[in-house]
């Protein structure tokens, strides 16, 4: 079987994610909880786990070290994020998220592509967001940051074109996770929806993905609002 990396399985989507791929893939599974992780590898039947902060020195060594133990890797999904609600514009909060969603994802999005190239290439599959498209008034860090993993891997796409990389840019509209608590928002999915749909996406080695695959009418919309209006479709 061929083997994948999950950053940011032991939650959400990418612990969603883990379930779907065991099926088809050899699975190591990182993120900082690391006890949740051994848990989820369990519940799919066995997967390697490392304990992975993407904010530290050492993650991109300690991604090495899982590809290390793994014998390699064929597809490797950065789920890893953070976002929170902050109409104060507290600066902790904002500096947080541009660590864990710019600064690390760059540090493991490179030790992925690294690795690829090193080999016979592979996939690279992030996690951006419909919120990459428009400036949220109440977590601006949190949409600039995914629209910086969006464009961040067109650019990788476009510098792979001759090889044999394939890079996956996942925008979710919203999904019940404990990242986004609030109920019943329109066009939610459960985190098994999304996975699914995201699987559906890596094998066909999709550019873009907006999931569920009904945003993607959102993103159009937004490309037409005047700007008064777009901000309050997310
Ligand atoms: N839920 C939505 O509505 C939605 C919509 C659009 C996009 N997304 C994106 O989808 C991805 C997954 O989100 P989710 O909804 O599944 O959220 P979640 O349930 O909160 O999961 C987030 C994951 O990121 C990991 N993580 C956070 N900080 C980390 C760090 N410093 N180092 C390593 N791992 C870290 C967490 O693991 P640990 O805490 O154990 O480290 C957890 O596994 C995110 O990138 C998010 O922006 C979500």
């Amino acid at each position: 079987m061929p083997n994948a990396i999950i950053v940011g399985a032991s939650s959400g989507i990418g612990r969603a994610l883990a379930k779907e791929l065991s099926r088809d893939y050899d699975l190591g599974l990182a993120a900082r909880r690391i006890e949740r992780l051994k848990a989820v590898g369990e519940d799919i039947g066995g997967a390697h786990v490392a304990k992975i902060d993407v904010t530290e020195a050492d993650a991109r060594e300690r991604f090495d070290d899982l590809v290390e133990s793994l014998g390699g890797v064929d597809l490797v999904v950065l789920s890893s994020g953070i976002g929170r609600y902050n109409p104060d514009l507290e600066w902790e909060d904002e500096r947080d998220t541009i660590d864990v969603n710019v600064r690390g994802f760059t540090a493991l999005a490179t030790a992925a592509m690294e690795q690829f190239e090193a080999s016979d290439g592979g996939h690279l599959v992030g996690l951006s967001s419909v919120a990459s498209e428009v400036g949220s008034p109440t977590m601006p860090a949190y949409s600039a940051s995914k629209a910086y993993v969006s464009r961040y891997l067109e650019g990788l796409r476009y510098r792979a074109d001759d090889d044999d990389v394939a890079v996956t840019d996942i925008r979710p509209g919203f999904v019940d996770t404990p990242m986004s608590p609030e109920a019943d928002r329109f066009w939610e999915c459960s985190p098994e929806t999304a996975a699914s749909q995201i699987t559906r996406a890596i094998e066909k080695e999709k550019n873009v993905a907006y999931v569920t695959r009904r945003w993607w009418l959102v993103s159009k919309v937004l490309g037409l609002l005047p700007d008064r209006y777009r901000a309050s479709v997310m």
